[in-house]
């Protein structure tokens, strides 16, 4: 087994055990509150498990997608509606690679590094090419979200039929607000346990500052991280979002990359998309006919609220870490006592049966 697999495999059964726990307390409140309620705690644990598995849920149908290659490029920054936009990809029946699937092939991570450099210095698409190439093998058809959006435009010069989505919110203070807002929330995952459980997280800020030569931040104890307990930090100031300047760089960026996306691609390649259109422009854009869909609510999927539950249950799950290892050891030594006493009476009997 490798060092990830080793540490996924142990993290999922502490989980495991720290998700039926949580999920019989969670039964036992069902009563007074809504089914609605539950079913995000139990997305939120789904969300939790994957993750440390590695395990991307939202696969389509592999032979529909396969060999069609890479046709909807994501350029939008995470935030500006890209979950949505996901979905609604999924339903046009595209395979999207994201940020859960370059962890699900952690072995892509050093090669999109490798290409990342590559690009930047020499201007050499060779790795990031074999790259592409093999994602296109397992049938994806889109990348979306940030960091994938930050290939956007060499990704658009190797598949010149691609078109490329910039997703956008109504304007860049409020995207940075959410932005902001979602690192404080899900940043805990560079902070212990997360960081000794999935190991470092920090691919997207390499990815950024190799390619948009943005500058490394760092967040520290005591100075940005709290730490109630030895095996267990908040991260209560995301050096990447709270440091000075570090939001005027942000938005620098994103009106920068979209000035180049304009002024690099014709206009009926690149679609500035806010997820309040609706389907129509979307549908316009990747030429898909279909009335009965324009029609349609667009759809509105990882608001705030789900991912706080993802928190929630990871704070728990974090905190009670000795404690889920400690019933989980506890369990094995039963099963295992008991498996000792099975083939200690089956000798027994066995012997009698020699005597009689
Ligand atoms: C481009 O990069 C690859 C390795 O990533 C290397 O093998 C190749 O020689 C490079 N091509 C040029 C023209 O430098």
């Amino acid at each position: 087994m490798n060092h990830y697999s080793w540490k996924s495999s142990y993290t999922t059964t502490a989980l495991l055990v720290g998700s039926c726990c949580l999920l019989a307390v969670a039964a036992q409140q069902q009563q007074q509150q809504q089914q609605q309620s539950r079913s995000k705690l139990a997305g939120a644990f789904e969300f939790v498990l994957d993750f440390v598995r590695r395990k991307h849920s939202s696969h389509i149908d592999d032979d529909s997608a396969s060999n069609k290659g890479m046709q909807v490029l994501g350029a939008g920054f995470a935030r500006s509606g890209t979950k949505s936009t996901e979905e609604a990809l999924k339903i046009l029946g595209h395979k999207v690679y994201d940020t859960r699937s370059m962890l699900e092939h952690s072995e892509h991570i050093p090669r999109w590094l490798r290409a990342a450099e590559d690009y930047k210095q020499y201007h050499n698409l060779t790795e990031l090419e074999a790259l592409l190439k093999d994602i296109e093998a397992e049938g994806y058809t889109a990348t979306l979200d940030f960091p994938v959006n930050l290939f956007a435009l060499p990704l658009a010069e190797l598949r010149p039929n691609a078109k490329v989505l910039f997703t956008v919110r109504d304007n860049e203070d409020k995207w940075f607000e959410s932005w902001s807002d979602i690192t404080h929330l899900m940043g805990h995952l560079i902070c212990r346990p997360w960081k000794w459980l999935i190991g470092n997280f920090d691919f997207p800020e390499q990815l950024l500052t190799i390619l948009e030569d943005f500058p490394r931040t760092h967040s520290q104890y005591p100075e940005h991280i709290y730490r109630p307990l030895p095996w267990f930090e908040i991260l209560h100031h995301p050096a990447i979002v709270d440091d000075p300047g570090q939001k005027e760089r942000w938005i620098a960026l994103h009106q920068d990359f979209l000035k180049r996306c304009q002024q690099t691609l014709p206009p009926d390649r690149l679609l500035v998309f806010n997820v309040k259109q609706g389907w129509a422009p979307l549908l316009q854009f990747l030429g898909v006919d279909n009335d009965a869909l324009r029609q349609q609510d667009f759809p509105n999927v990882n608001d705030r609220s789900s991912l706080q539950t993802v928190r929630w249950v990871m704070d728990v799950v974090a905190a009670g870490l000795p404690l889920w290892i400690s019933l989980q050891t506890y369990f094995a030594y039963r099963i295992a006592r008991c498996g000792v006493s099975m083939i200690t009476s089956a000798a027994a009997e066995t012997k009698k049966a020699k005597r009689a």
